[in-house]
C-alpha cells in the first residue's frame, strides 16, 4: 500500500515535552527579531513574487551555482518531495539508503516507486558502500537516495564515494539525490554535491544548522532543466512561497554568519562531551562524534522501553531507534546548549543503569 503520511513526522511534532529533550535534530531556533528588521522591510503590500529572484539569487551565491539551478520549495521536505516527483514516475525502482530519514520512504511509496534499500552498517561507521549500492541497481534504478550528513548517524560521504555513486548512477541513467539538510555542519565545511556532477540533484533549508525552520525556507539545486521541472511542478502545489518568509529568509543570507554565530562551537563542545559519555558506557557503541547535531549509538538491546523508561522516570527523551529501522539503536539529538546536554546524558546514565 502507498504511504499516505510520515508516521514519523507525526510522532516527532506531537510527542509529549520533556524538560531534557535531547530528541531534536535542530539547533536552537534564532530569533529573527533580535536583528534590526521593521515590518517595512517585509514587503507587506499583499503581493506573491513568482521564483523571487533575490532569494534564488542568494542561495546560488552562497552555495557557489547559477540562479538557474536553485528552485525554492518549503523546506528540506518540500524541496524532497518535488526532486523526487519531478524524478520518478509510478514502477521506477529507487534505491534508498538503510538506515535514513523516514520521510523520503514515504514520498518514494506516495510516488508509487518501487523502493529497493542498500544498507549503511554500523560496524563501517555508517558509510557508503558502493558495492552494495551497486548490488541494489537494476536498468529501472531512476534514483539514488542518501542524506549527507547522514540521519541518524552524521556520516560524512566523502567526494570520492559520493563520485563512486554518479558513475554507477550514469550506468541507468539514473540520478542521485543527496537531501544536505545537516551538511552546513560538517568539519570543516564541505561543497554541496551540486557541484560533483549534473546526476546530483541536492536538497536544503534554513532548517536545521541555522535554527530557522519557522521560515521553510528550503531549496534544491539541479541542472537548469531539471530547477525548471520542479518550478514547474510546484505550480500544482504552492504556486509562489509565502513573500514575507521569503524577504526574511533574503535577510537570513546576508547575515548568515552572525545567525550562526557560538553555535559552531556549542555543536563541537556537545559532540566532545557525548564522546566522553560514550566512553564511559561498556554498553553503548558509537562513532566518534564528528560532525553533525546527531549521533547514533548502539545498546544492548530494544531501546523503546530504554525510551519510554527515560520519558517516564527521567524526563528525558531520544528517539528509539525503530523509527530508523534500527531497534538496538537510537539517536541523541547535540543541538542542545550545553548544560541541558549535560543534564540530559546524565540522566541518560541513569536510565541505562536502572535497565542493566
Ligand atoms: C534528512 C532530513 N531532511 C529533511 C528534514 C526536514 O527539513 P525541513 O524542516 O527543512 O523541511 C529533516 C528533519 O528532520 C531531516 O532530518
Amino acid at each position: 500500500m502507498r504511504a499516505t503520511g510520515s508516521d514519523y513526522m507525526h510522532w516527532a511534532k506531537f510527542k509529549p515535552p520533556v524538560r531534557f529533550a535531547l530528541t531534536a535534530s535542530e539547533v536552537p531556533h534564532f530569533r529573527m527579531d533580535s536583528l534590526p528588521i521593521a515590518i517595512a522591510d517585509l514587503d507587506m503590500d499583499g503581493a506573491s513574487h513568482p521564483r523571487y529572484p533575490p532569494l534564488r539569487e542568494a542561495i546560488a551565491r552562497r552555495y557557489g551555482v547559477a540562479a538557474e539551478q536553485v528552485a525554492a520549495a518549503d523546506g528540506t521536505s518540500m524541496a524532497n518531495f518535488l526532486a523526487m516527483a519531478a524524478l520518478i514516475a509510478p514502477g521506477d525502482e529507487v534505491l534508498v539508503e538503510r538506515p535514513t530519514y523516514e520521510p523520503l520512504l514515504g514520498i518514494a511509496s506516495f510516488l508509487g516507486a518501487e523502493i529497493k534499500r542498500f544498507d549503511r552498517r554500523a560496524e563501517d561507521r555508517f558509510r557508503i558502500d558502493v558495492d552494495r549500492v551497486a548490488a541494489g541497481l537494476s536498468e529501472r534504478t531512476r534514483l539514488i537516495v542518501i542524506t549527507n550528513l547522514h540521519n541518524p548517524s552524521s556520516a560524512l560521504a566523502d567526494e570520492a564515494e559520493l563520485g563512486a555513486l554518479a558513475k554507477l548512477a550514469r550506468k541507468t541513467n539514473a540520478r542521485v539525490l543527496v537531501d544536505e539538510v545537516y551538511l552546513d555542519s560538517a568539519v570543516p565545511a564541505r561543497r554541496s554535491a551540486a557541484h560533483l556532477g549534473p546526476e546530483f540533484v541536492c536538497t536544503n533549508s534554513l532548517t536545521k544548522v541555522y535554527g530557522l525552520s519557522g521560515l521553510r525556507c528550503g531549496w534544491i539545486l539541479a541542472e537548469p532543466e531539471l530547477a525548471e521541472r520542479m518550478w514547474r511542478l510546484n505550480d500544482l502545489f504552492g504556486v509562489n512561497q509565502a513573500h514575507q518568509a521569503e524577504m526574511l529568509a533574503c535577510i537570513a543570507f546576508e547575515r548568515l554568519d552572525e545567525i550562526l554565530g557560538q553555535t559552531p562551537a556549542m555543536l563541537g563542545r556537545n559532540r566532545a562531551l557525548f564522546d566522553v559519555f560514550v566512553a564511559g558506557r561498556p554498553d553503548l557503541e558509537c562513532m566518534p562524534a564528528e560532525h553533525g547535531i546527531v549521533a547514533f549509538p548502539r545498546w544492548t538491546g530494544n531501546t523503546e522501553p530504554l525510551a519510554a523508561h527515560l520519558r517516564e522516570h527521567q524526563d528525558t527523551a531520544v528517539v528509539p531507534g525503530s523509527w530508523f529501522e534500527m531497534p538496538d539503536h537510537f539517536r541523541v539529538g547535540l543541538g542542545v546548549p550545553t548544560d541541558l546536554l549535560e543534564g540530559g546524558l546524565k540522566r541518560l546514565g541513569a536510565a541505562l543503569d536502572d535497565l542493566q
